[in-house]
């Protein structure tokens, strides 16, 4: 079966390899790939890159440029072979995301960049609104930085509080711009104002609990998605950083400190186009769990027919 030399700006049909068996033709979600008899093509509007064509082909005759099919792991083996639905262990894999629980206790040892690097890496491989890829990531490799982080995160509740604790300004939002301030006085006031005590005079961390090392997650704010494929990304580092023996917390009060405060972001390095989206802490863990943890047993909705309720 003859085909042409298919290439598009990033990707390319090589015109030896392809049988025009239009694989490629199906799968592409785009329909950008198009077969007329023997001879595939593509339309030449620009596609999103999601890689299926490449992925799909049996000849291995299409690449895509600007994509690197590998991840480049560092720190342990990186399998290439694809993992076919159904054949891999479903209770090992559960068992791994309720083995994986938020972190406070760390241990003093640093982690290796190379590990950073490669949960970073791993986070990429989450999928993404339109493929977009759009996040972007932060490494704090050092407990310093972490305090560095954690002072200026401290500096923006001390004032929220301030704010939050006077009874006139809680009022006057209220009125010209909802219950915010109100809601964070009655769920976080006590609590926040009791970690600031404890991070001033005794020095406890209870905002990054001891975590050695961080990784922020950002994405593009222009992406479809952006809140969404950041959010997956870091499930990915958190189940990973478990495989890989570390431990993990998500800081949610050091992204709503970040986001609300620009300096903040700016000595991040994260750009005016980008909103952060998640905090990681990091380290190997002081403390083993012997057992999984509880959750609410929940009865999901099942729709039986849509049609019928019309
Ligand atoms: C969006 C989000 C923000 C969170 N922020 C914090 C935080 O600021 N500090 C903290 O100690 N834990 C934080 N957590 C961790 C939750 O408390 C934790 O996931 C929850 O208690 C369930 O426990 P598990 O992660 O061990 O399953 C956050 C979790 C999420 C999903």
């Amino acid at each position: 079966m003859g085909s042409k030399n298919i290439m598009q700006e990033q990707v390319i049909i090589d015109k030896q390899k392809c049988t025009g068996c239009g694989l490629c033709v199906t799968i592409c979600p785009y329909r950008v790939i198009s077969a007329t008899g023997e001879v595939v093509e593509h339309s030449g509007v620009a596609c999103f890159l999601c890689d299926h064509c490449r992925a799909v082909c049996p000849q291995g005759a299409i690449t895509t440029l600007g994509q690197s099919s590998l991840l480049g792991l560092t720190t342990m083996e990186e399998k290439t072979e694809v993992v076919r639905p159904g054949t891999s262990n479903g209770p090992e894999l559960v068992a791994l995301m309720r083995s994986r629980r938020s972190c406070r206790q760390y241990q003093e040892k640093a982690v290796p960049l190379a590990m950073l690097l490669d949960l970073v890496k791993i986070g990429t491989t989450a999928p993404s609104g339109t493929n977009s890829q759009g996040w972007n990531f932060v490494i704090l490799p050092s407990r310093r930085d972490i305090l560095t982080l954690g002072d200026r995160v401290s500096d923006y509740y001390r004032k929220l509080n301030r704010m939050a604790a006077n009874a006139l300004l809680r009022g006057l939002v209220k009125i010209f711009g909802g219950d915010s301030l109100g809601r964070y006085y009655r769920n976080y006031f006590d609590s926040v104002s009791e970690a600031l005590r404890q991070w001033e005079e005794e020095g406890t961390d209870r905002l990054f609990h001891g975590a050695v090392a961080a990784i922020l997650v950002t994405g593009k704010k222009t992406a479809s998605c952006p809140a969404e494929d950041a959010l997956l990304a870091t499930q990915n580092i958190l189940l990973a950083a478990h495989a890989m023996g570390l431990g993990s917390c998500l800081i949610g009060f050091a992204v709503e400190a970040m986001r609300r405060n620009r300096a903040m972001r700016q000595k991040m390095e994260v750009p005016e186009d980008e909103e952060i989206y998640s905090v990681i802490a990091l380290g190997f863990p002081a403390i083993a769990y012997l057992r999984h943890a509880g959750r609410k047993v929940i009865e999901p909705r099942i729709v039986r027919s849509i049609v019928s309720k019309q």
